[in-house]
């Protein structure tokens, strides 16, 4: 009997989703003789039941093409904005599942997507997940496609930053996306030679960092480059927010976290004046931001989302559900997606690179 399949990308685009389409698509097709309907822009498309056949013309020649050609959307399931209300539209999204025939919805995204697909499942849909998200923060698989692209286009910016910031003996501090997460910024700041980096793993010391300037600068080398996690914290602020943590959940409290939280926003800026003032050098900051994002995937990006891709159309055709698809070496594992949900993959404090890092001498800020 011929399976029908839905497929939809949620949350942040991430180089790769294509190829992950292409993927379930292909493999679908030839291999296993099913129908493929693709939902725009996330669960949006779901509950408006706005559709893309995906047969084989439609998913050539999407390969290396960058962002996700279904469009994607932050909206969850449960709390949809419709009109000025926030509404849950679960059941309408079930409903369209069935008027299709569906036998399973492969969703693409990172941990807020198969927080938003796990709630699917226990409505009783046939899921599968696949992991995407430049943060590489998804728990319970190696790495997530989109990374490997990210990681490149970072490193290349600091590379870059290194001979103006050499020919003006300045502080460049770069500032990488990862959220909550230090991998993109640790990768790119060892793969590109950062001479400081500061993740939200390890909340960081401005007097630190300058110390270690300052010692460069003994050392005759009169620039600096600074990669920065966009989640990173300074010390000082990270014990406000912890301590703000432990007085409950009341409206107070929320309030006190979200100024700690927009102050933590501007720490970027803040510590850039900070060094300048503290070491004497001029300084300067970049934020990559979603230029990490855009493009063409990395040929490792579209090797993982591929083989991933290919991997949830053999697990849907064995009638297994309920699990993201996690890389796993070479291989692939399905996991299920409550051993995913509500969990963050951030750096290990005792992670090999974090000890790379510290052998290189490279300054982590504490
Ligand atoms: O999760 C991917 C990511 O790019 C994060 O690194 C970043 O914090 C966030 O998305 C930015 O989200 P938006 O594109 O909605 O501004």
């Amino acid at each position: 009997m011929t399976q029908y399949i839905g497929i939809l990308t949620a949350g942040g685009d991430s180089p790769g989703l294509n190829a992950a389409i292409r993927g379930v698509g292909k493999a679908g097709l030839n291999a296993y003789g099913m129908q493929i309907i693709g939902f725009r822009d996330g669960f949006r498309g779901l509950m408006e039941n706005r559709t893309v056949t995906l047969n084989s013309a439609a998913l050539s020649g999407i390969l290396t093409i960058g962002g996700t050609i279904l469009g994607t959307s932050r909206d969850k399931p449960q709390k949809m904005p419709i009109g000025s209300k926030m509404m849950d539209m679960t059941d309408v999204m079930v409903e369209t599942y069935h008027n299709h025939h569906l036998d399973a919805l492969v969703c693409l995204g990172g941990g807020g997507t198969a927080k938003n697909a796990y709630h699917l499942m226990k409505q009783g849909l046939n899921i599968i997940t696949l992991p995407k998200t430049i943060d590489n923060d998804v728990a319970m698989t190696d790495i997530t496609f989109g990374y490997d692209t990210a990681l490149t286009i970072a490193t290349e910016a600091i590379d870059r930053l290194h001979s103006t910031a050499h020919s003006h003996h300045r502080i460049i501090v770069v500032e990488v996306m990862g959220h909550n997460a230090g991998w993109l910024a640790l990768g790119a700041g060892i793969a590109g030679g950062a001479d400081v980096i500061l993740i939200p793993e390890i909340p960081y010391s401005a007097e630190q960092v300058a110390t270690s300037i300052r010692q460069r600068v003994r050392d005759g080398k009169g620039f600096s480059i600074v990669a920065v996690s966009e989640g990173a914290v300074p010390q000082e602020l990270h014990e406000r927010i912890v301590a703000a943590s432990k007085n409950g959940k009341g409206k107070e409290v929320k309030a006190e976290l979200e100024a700690l939280e927009a102050e933590r926003l501007n720490s970027t800026q803040k510590l850039t004046q900070q060094l300048e003032g503290l070491t004497g050098l001029e300084s300067r900051v970049t934020i990559l931001g979603h230029v990490q994002r855009g493009g063409i995937p990395s040929p490792a990006d579209r090797l993982l989302a591929t083989r991933l891709g290919a991997a949830c159309a053999r697990y849907i055709n064995e009638g297994i559900f309920g699990v993201m698809v996690a890389a796993r070496g070479d291989s692939t594992e399905p996991v299920p997606l409550e051993e995913v949900v509500g969990k963050r993959k951030t750096v290990p404090l005792d992670h090999p690179w974090i000890e790379t890092a510290r052998n290189l001498g490279i300054n982590l800020g504490d």
